[in-house]
């Protein structure tokens, strides 16, 4: 069930900003910026037109009344017939439209006759004398009515290799009207209509627009990208976050268990230790009594003590794991708890045909340590060297100084050595290979080394040996 919710923590999905981020953000930037581009060049273009229209109007207005004063005018002071048709008239007309249009940017100004739509003079030679060709805007026209159509090719597409050439003209319309105080009422005498040929300025226009939507893409990718790597840094950091938060939530978990696990033992070690004093007690009077009365049968109460003083050290191994002391620190030395262990097992290792060399430094400064704490890890590091060399062979004790006052003790043997598989468990508690084995004896070890705040490692090969080292800075 923990392991459960271990695995649970350790798979938990990372909330990915940056996913979020990369996909709508881009699409929604992308449309927004060609959106606004579009609208703001538009809205310009609309400008130019109306200006140009209002433009236009006033200018046939000018041409309307020059015509009137200068051509329309004259002829009815001398009482003669308008008549256009006449090379002299149409010559003197033509001189008076290009006067007034002189130096302005017009495509082609062309009057129609109020009669059947025929067009009396035009700049454009060709269209003098044609009929129908003011259409509508004509007929509008003569009803007094100013208008003004426009005829556009030109989009963004037209900037595209190969599509249509961008044109844009103004077509206004206006009534050539006769002045006061001739006519009182000025009547309508005919139509003017003026083109202005804007493809130029289109042109500019629509290149204008494509040079915004590419500027604006531009910046907005670049803020995108800008964007995007603050938040991608943004995440990396939430990620790490979370991890050591999973981390710990998970060395919380391990170290709960433990205490609840550390609890229970202690009680149970608690209660079977007494009972188990006094059976082995009674067990060694048993033995001194059956030497006397049943020597052959006393061997059976050896049985009882060895195996009740075996009992005895699991249960003082539980509850050392289950209530690790706070150690009381004072100046010792390494040297000294190695020289100690050594002369206590001295006579079991020779026992196991087992030889223990050591290489103390001379110069080990001391350090703030427990010493009947210490002197325990490296107990049950030697015991365990020693069952690793069933038939016997090396133990190898170093400590030396590294740095200015860093202290390392290295405790090797070469016995059976261990699989990787196995070293990456032999701290935890209750691991162990051996049939009579509780798997504490490391557990404490690293307890007792972790709460005087040093490090142990461990390098070991199958076959070759195990090396534990402990280092104290
Ligand atoms: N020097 C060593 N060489 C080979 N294997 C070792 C060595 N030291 C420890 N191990 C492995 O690590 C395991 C755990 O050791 P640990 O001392 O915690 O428990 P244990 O010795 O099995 O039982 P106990 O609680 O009685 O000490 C051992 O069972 C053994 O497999
Ligand atoms: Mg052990």
């Amino acid at each position: 069930m923990e392991k459960k919710v271990v695995e649970d923590i350790v798979n938990l999905k990372p909330f990915r900003l940056v996913k979020f981020f990369s996909f709508t953000s881009l699409a929604v930037i992308l449309i927004t910026s060609i959106a606004l581009s579009l609208i703001i060049s538009n809205y310009t273009k609309d400008v130019v037109l109306e200006r140009n229209e209002a433009y236009l109007f006033v200018l046939a207005e000018k041409v309307g009344h020059q015509v009137f004063q200068e051509f329309v005018l004259p002829l009815a002071l001398q009482n003669r017939p308008i008549a256009v048709e006449d090379p002299r008239q149409f010559k003197q007309l033509d001189k008076v439209v290009r006067s007034a249009t002189a130096g302005l940017n017009i495509h082609s100004v062309t009057i129609y006759s109020k009669k059947e739509n025929q067009v009396a003079y035009s700049t454009i030679s060709e269209l003098v004398g044609r009929k129908d060709v003011g259409e509508k805007e004509y007929e509008r026209a003569l009803q007094g009515e100013s208008v003004s159509i426009r005829n556009l090719d030109g989009t963004l597409l037209n900037l595209l290799p190969g599509s249509r050439e961008i044109s844009c003209q103004l077509h206004t319309f206006i009534p050539l009207r006769m002045e006061k105080p001739f006519s009182p009422t000025r009547d309508v005498m005919g139509v003017i209509e003026i083109v202005q040929d804007l493809s130029d300025d289109l042109e500019a226009l629509i290149h204008l627009q494509s040079w915004i939507i590419f500027t604006s893409l531009a910046v907005m990718s670049g803020l995108f990208l800008a964007l995007r790597f603050i938040v991608a840094r943004a995440d990396r950091i939430i990620e790490a976050r979370a991890a050591e938060r999973r981390r710990l939530e998970i060395k919380l978990n391990h170290a709960e268990r433990l205490a609840s696990l550390g609890k229970m033992v202690a009680s149970v070690s608690h209660e079977i230790k007494n009972p188990l004093g006094i059976v082995r007690s009674t067990a060694e009077i048993l033995k001194k009594r059956l030497a006397k009365i049943a020597p052959e049968n006393s061997h059976l109460a050896e049985i009882i003590v060895a195996e009740t003083t075996r009992l005895d050290g699991i249960v003082r191994e539980f509850l050392d794991f289950a209530r690790p002391q706070q150690p009381k620190l004072t100046d010792i030395s390494l040297n000294v708890v190695v020289e100690k262990v050594k002369v206590f097992m001295g006579p079991e290792f020779a026992r196991r045909k087992i030889s223990v060399m050591s290489s103390l430094a001379p110069d080990l400064p001391m350090i703030p340590g427990d010493f009947d704490m210490l002197y325990r890890a490296c107990m049950n590091i030697l015991v365990n060297a020693m069952q690793a060399m069933e038939k016997g062979g090396s133990i190898y004790i170093r400590t030396r100084v590294v740095g200015k006052s860093g202290v390392v003790l290295e405790i090797a043997d070469n016995g059976e050595g261990m699989a990787p598989e196995i070293i990456s468990q032999i701290f935890n508690p209750f691991f162990t290979s051996k049939n009579r084995g509780t798997g504490l004896g490391l557990a404490i070890v690293k307890n007792i080394i972790e709460s005087h705040n040093g490090v142990i490692s461990v390098e070991s090969e199958r076959g070759e040996g195990t090396e534990f080292k402990i280092e104290f800075h």
